[in-house]
């Protein structure tokens, strides 16, 4: 996969789920936030996010916003999803029993649907945000050991598709997955929630 995935196309599919959600807080929600307890306002700012995924194509990531911090969906193709267990060996925590993560998503994809990794775009270490690096074999990320990933430049770290982090990262951990659901027969996600309702 080249850098082909980070089309103008997928950019906008990302601002537009942004600016759509955006819009949602600030025009519906404010009057709303303004009368209630500090307690109850700061878990309303932290509300659901539906997304629609439905034109996410096969390698592709998209990033929306959630309670402040970027949350990527990606779309795996049949081959990453393969490649995840290819690299287990070179894993600080291949089982993420160490890691955050929902129950529907503690298995070996890391997702309640293997085809979709939701993940927050937070680096474990210090909070940086890594870089979508889908392109198999990247001579910078380890060569033809490198099965398509994230990168956080800020200090090295690499994460594969599922968000697992490499050894030798300065990230401790996995990448944290909140909750989430599909709704819609698939074709949304929503983040923030699941069949349990609400994380708070
Ligand atoms: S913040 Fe990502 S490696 Fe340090």
């Amino acid at each position: 996969m080249s850098d082909s995935v980070d089309t103008s196309k997928r950019r906008f599919l990302t601002t537009l789920t942004s600016v759509t959600g955006g819009v949602a807080v600030a025009g519906v929600a404010y009057p709303f936030l303004a009368s209630m307890a500090p307690s109850a306002r700061a878990q309303a700012a932290g509300a659901p996010v539906e997304v629609d995924i439905s034109k996410l194509q096969p390698g592709e990531q998209m990033t929306i916003e959630w309670r402040k911090q970027p949350v990527w969906i990606v779309r795996r193709t049949e081959q990453n999803i393969a490649d995840l267990a290819r690299v287990t060996g070179s894993l600080v925590d291949p089982d993420s029993d160490s890691s955050i993560q929902p129950a529907y998503a503690k298995n070996a994809d890391r997702a309640a649907k293997n085809e979709y990794l939701v993940v927050l775009g937070i680096c474990t270490h210090l909070g940086c945000s890594p870089q979508y690096r889908p392109e198999v074999g990247a001579a910078d990320l380890g060569g033809k050991e490198w099965m398509g990933g994230f990168f956080c430049p800020c200090h090295g770290s690499r994460f594969d598709l599922a968000g697992r982090v490499f050894k030798g990262s300065p990230a401790p951990t996995n990448l944290k997955i909140p909750e989430y659901k599909f709704i819609n027969n698939g074709t949304a996600v929503v983040i923030g929630e699941d069949n349990k309702g609400a994380a708070v």
